[in-house]
C-alpha cells in the first residue's frame, strides 16, 4: 500500500479518506505516488465517465484554456451552445433546455426551484434512501436520514414516503406538491431499483395531480446505464433532469434539462450563477458527448454490465447484483469493508454505499472485458 493520506491539518475533515493518495490517471487505471496502479471500479465517484484523462477531452480543455478560460453567462459563448445543444439533441422529448449550473445539489436546488415555479406550489415529494446533495434544499429531500439531520433545520414542505410503494406516493400527492423528486435508481442507499410499472405510474400520478416529475440523474445521467439518459426509458420521460458526475468527465459540471412547458416561464435574472456554462465545462462536456459515441462507449457499458452481472453472480459470497449498466451493487453474505480492503491492496478500487453489505461499482464508461476479468479474478480470490 502507498503511503498513508491523512487528511492535512489545513483541510475541513469531509470524507473518510482511503490510505492511498494518487497522482495519475490513464483510461480505468490510476496510480498512486510510489508507482503502484489500481484498477478505478468506483470512477473517481462516478466521474470519469470517458476514463482518467481522456486524450480528447484534456485536449478540448488545453484548447478552448488558451483561447478563453472564462466569460460568464453575460455573454454568447460558442462552446456553451454546442454543449447546450449536444445534450438537447440527446434527450428525449419533450425535454428541451439545458441549464447550467456547477453541481448535483446546485442542478437539484434549481430543479425545485423551476418545478415549484411553474406549479405556482410549494412541496417535495421525494423518498426513504434518496440522496440529492449537500446545499439546503437538496439535503431537506435526502430520504437518509443521517443527511436531514446534519443540516436542520431543514427547509420546510419537503415531505418523504417510502422508495417503491406507489400507495404512499398516491396518499402524499395533494394539490400543495410542485414536484415529485426521484434518483430512478438509488445508488447510495445501495442500488436499489424499481419496476418500470412504477416509474410509469409515478408519471400518471404526477400528470393527474398537476406536479412536475424530476429525475435526479447525477449518477444515472451521461451514459451509465447504457442510454444518455434513463429519463425514456419505458416510455417515461420526466419535466426535469438533474445531471453533473460524469457530464463533463471530471471538470466540475452539473446541469438541469427541462422540458419546453418548465422552460416557457423563464425570464431573464431570475436564475443563474456565475460559473456555471463557463467554457472549460463547456468544452469538456461537448467533447464527452462525443467520446461517448465515437467511441461507442454506450454499448460497451451494455456489454461490460452484462460482463460484471454474469461474472460477480458465480462468485460465493455474492447474495445479489442490483442496478443496470455501469452502477451496480454487489449485496454480500458479509460485512462488505473487508472486502474492500482487500481489494484495495490487490490494487482495485470499488465503493461501499449506506447498506455496509453492499459494495458499488461505478467504472469509467471505458472499461474493457480484458480489466472486468482481472477484477473478477481478483473478487474471487477476496471472496
Ligand atoms: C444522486 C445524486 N444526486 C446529487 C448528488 C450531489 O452532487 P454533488 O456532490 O455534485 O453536489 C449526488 C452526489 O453524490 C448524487 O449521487
Amino acid at each position: 500500500m502507498s503511503r498513508s493520506a491523512a487528511i492535512s491539518s489545513a483541510e475541513l475533515p469531509t470524507y473518510t479518506r482511503w490510505p492511498i493518495e494518487l497522482v495519475r490517471g490513464r483510461g480505468s487505471t490510476v496510480w498512486d505516488a510510489s508507482g503502484k496502479s489500481y484498477l478505478d471500479l468506483y470512477g473517481g465517484h462516478a466521474v470519469a465517465a470517458t476514463g482518467h484523462c481522456h486524450p480528447e477531452i484534456v485536449r478540448a480543455l488545453r484548447e478552448q484554456a488558451g483561447e478563453l478560460l472564462f466569460y460568464s453567462n453575460v455573454v454568447a459563448l460558442s462552446a456553451r451552445t454546442r454543449a447546450a445543444e449536444a445534450i438537447a439533441a440527446r434527450a428525449p422529448a419533450p425535454l428541451s433546455k439545458v441549464f447550467f449550473v456547477n453541481s448535483g445539489t446546485e442542478a437539484n436546488e434549481n430543479a425545485m426551484r423551476l418545478a415549484r415555479r411553474a406549479t405556482g406550489r410549494t412541496d417535495i415529494l421525494s423518498f426513504h434512501g434518496g440522496f440529492h446533495g449537500r446545499t439546503a434544499d437538496a439535503i431537506s429531500a435526502a430520504g437518509l436520514a443521517k443527511y436531514r439531520e446534519l443540516s436542520k433545520p431543514n427547509v420546510p414542505g419537503h415531505r418523504l414516503v417510502p422508495f417503491g410503494d406507489l400507495a404512499a406516493v398516491e396518499a402524499a400527492l395533494d394539490e400543495r406538491v410542485a414536484a415529485v423528486l426521484i434518483e430512478p435508481i438509488q445508488s447510495l442507499a445501495g442500488v436499489v431499483t424499481a419496476p418500470a410499472s412504477y416509474f410509469q405510474s409515478l408519471r400518471r400520478l404526477c400528470d393527474e395531480r398537476g406536479a412536475k416529475l424530476i429525475y435526479d440523474e447525477v449518477q444515472t445521467g451521461f451514459g451509465r446505464t447504457g442510454t444518455f439518459f434513463l429519463a425514456g426509458r419505458h416510455g417515461v420521460v420526466p419535466d426535469l433532469v438533474s445531471l453533473a458526475k460524469g457530464i463533463a468527465s471530471g471538470f466540475p459540471m452539473g446541469a438541469v434539462l427541462v422540458s419546453d412547458e418548465i422552460a416557457a416561464p423563464v425570464q431573464p435574472e431570475e436564475y443563474g450563477t456565475t460559473f456555471g456554462g463557463g467554457p472549460l465545462a463547456c468544452a469538456a462536456a461537448e467533447a464527452t458527448v462525443r467520446v461517448i459515441e465515437e467511441e461507442h462507449l454506450l454499448e460497451n457499458v451494455r456489454a461490460g454490465s452484462q460482463r460484471l452481472k454474469t461474472g460477480l453472480s458465480a462468485l460465493a459470497g455474492v447474495r445479489e447484483i442490483r442496478g443496470e449498466g455501469f452502477l451496480l451493487g454487489i449485496a454480500l453474505d458479509r460485512p462488505g469493508k473487508p472486502v474492500r480492503e482487500a481489494l484495495l491492496a490487490r490494487g482495485f478500487l470499488v465503493g461501499g454505499s449506506d447498506r455496509p453489505d453492499v459494495l458499488r461499482l461505478l467504472p469509467p464508461l471505458v472499461l474493457t472485458a480484458e480489466e472486468i476479468d482481472r477484477f473478477l479474478e481478483a473478487m474471487g480470490q477476496v471472496l
